[in-house]
């Protein structure tokens, strides 16, 4: 299957224009990070964050790896829609399951160091509905509310990939602890914005997705299993993943 599906916009249009496109040059050359013409209505996931979660989902599906597709923290399904389109292309069995509160991040903890605030990123389920009917994608199954009371409950029992992209520590924690078991051999799981400051990445990585919550979380739960956590450059910020054993 080809990917030029990532380039297609959900969604309200890019705000663009060459007079934006110019001063959004000139700034960003005293501001190498900052970017106003977007390419991209929310940019909750970069065309390289998707790109990553083509290629990878993609060799799960061709390996047979067994379970179902889930994104813990999914927003208005910006990536949703990548994983679906893979999985209607390669194995249209698996099923894609979403959860988000659709209210926004929760509170954070003091891991967080306040990157966000409660009700940041508070999303629109219909949005999400109309991104997939936009594409012609099927709808996944959507669990809208708080981990802690979705999770347990409508995670599939078997999961072949995993996104977690929850941006914050107790959320990301919680995530780890309830879809990890039910992860299958050589499935593998992802997680949106994870910073490392040691790992030397040359990387113009936002503030913003500077999550430390992030990279605490993953540091507490794996301290007692045997995988690790390897970067994955995602364009304006990194993520991490890591293979199931
Ligand atoms: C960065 S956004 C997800 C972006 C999405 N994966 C994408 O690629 O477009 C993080 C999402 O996690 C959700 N979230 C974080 N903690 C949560 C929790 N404890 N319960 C429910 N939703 C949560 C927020 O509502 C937010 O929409």
């Amino acid at each position: 299957m080809d990917n030029a599906f990532l380039s297609q916009y959900l969604g309200t249009p890019p705000r663009s224009s060459r007079s934006l496109d110019l001063f959004d040059r000139i700034l960003r050359r005293i501001v190498p990070w900052l970017r106003i013409s977007s390419c991209w209505r929310g940019e909750m996931a970069s065309i390289e964050s998707r790109m990553n979660l083509f290629h990878l989902l993609s060799q799960t599906l061709i390996n047979r790896v067994e379970g179902d597709v889930v994104e813990i923290g999914c927003h208005e399904g910006e990536s949703s829609v990548v994983l679906q389109a893979v999985i209607q292309s390669i194995d249209p069995t698996r099923q894609l399951h979403v959860f988000d509160s659709f209210h926004g991040v929760p509170n954070g903890d003091a891991a967080d160091k306040g990157v966000y605030k409660a009700g940041d990123m508070k999303a629109s389920k219909m949005q999400l509905y109309e991104n997939f009917d936009h594409l012609g994608l099927k709808r996944p199954l959507v669990h809208s509310g708080w981990f802690e009371k979705t999770l347990p409950l409508f995670l599939p029992e078997r999961i072949a990939f995993g996104l977690i992209d929850a941006d914050l520590y107790r959320s990301t924690l919680f995530s780890l602890r309830t879809a990890y078991p039910r992860l299958t051999p050589a499935s593998i799981c992802l997680l949106g914005v994870y910073w490392d400051p040691q790992a030397g990445v040359v990387t113009t990585t936002d503030m913003k997705y500077r999550s430390p919550g992030v990279k605490q979380a993953c540091d507490e739960f794996f301290t007692n299993k045997p995988e690790r956590i390897s970067i994955l450059l995602a364009g304006n910020y990194t993520s991490g993943y890591f293979r199931k054993m």
